[in-house]
């Protein structure tokens, strides 16, 4: 399983239930990569995106408490752990967990990668963070790409990976 978010200096990956940043080639990026495969995502993170609907041909796994929650093209669990038995079966390298803060909180110890985008720049008025894992042990960079502008805005593509796993 992978992890894949966008962060800025500070680890900040978003502001009142929005993305910080607006970057066209890393959407792209985000949109072939995660193509075909199943996302794992907060209840918060589908209603952030347009017209709170699940990303079209991607299987959509979306963790609530909520026991009557339903949404088209979705399917509904009520735990992190409910949507990792949900998605058993599926190839590791298939399965992406996609947000918000605290999906990733829940999950990451159980990625192996983390598809990273760093972005030069420090938001303000962030509220979700995901973990510096600069910091966090077992954690790993393997690669890193070519800065990349785009809106004004300096960023890489960090991979890095679990070696815990
Ligand atoms: N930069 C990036 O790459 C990136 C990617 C994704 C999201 N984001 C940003 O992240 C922010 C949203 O993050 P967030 O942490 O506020 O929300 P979130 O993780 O997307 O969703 C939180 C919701 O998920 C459900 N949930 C979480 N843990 C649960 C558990 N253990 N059991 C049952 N349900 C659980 C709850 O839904 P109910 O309230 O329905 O019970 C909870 O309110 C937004 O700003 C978004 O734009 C950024």
């Amino acid at each position: 399983m992978n992890a894949i978010v966008v962060v800025d200096q500070n680890w900040a990956i978003g502001r009142d239930n929005d993305l910080l940043f607006s970057l066209p080639t890393d959407m792209k990026r985000f949109r072939s990569l995660t193509l075909g495969g199943t996302v794992i995502l907060g209840r918060r993170t589908l209603d952030s995106f347009p017209g709170g609907n699940p990303l079209p041909k991607r299987r959509n796994i979306v963790i609530t408490h909520c026991v009557d929650f339903a949404r088209e093209g979705a399917e509904v669990v009520s735990s992190p752990a409910a949507a990792l038995e949900a998605a058993a079966g599926t190839p590791q390298d298939q399965l992406w967990v996609i947000g918000g803060g605290s999906v990733y909180a829940a999950l990451l110890s159980q990625c192996r990668r983390a598809c990273v985008t760093r972005v030069d720049a420090a938001a303000e008025g962030a509220d979700s963070f995901f973990p510096n894992l600069d910091k966090l042990p077992g954690w790993a960079v393997e690669s890193i790409s070519p800065p990349l502008t785009e809106n004004g805005l300096t960023y890489r593509f960090y991979d890095y990976v679990n070696t815990k796993l």
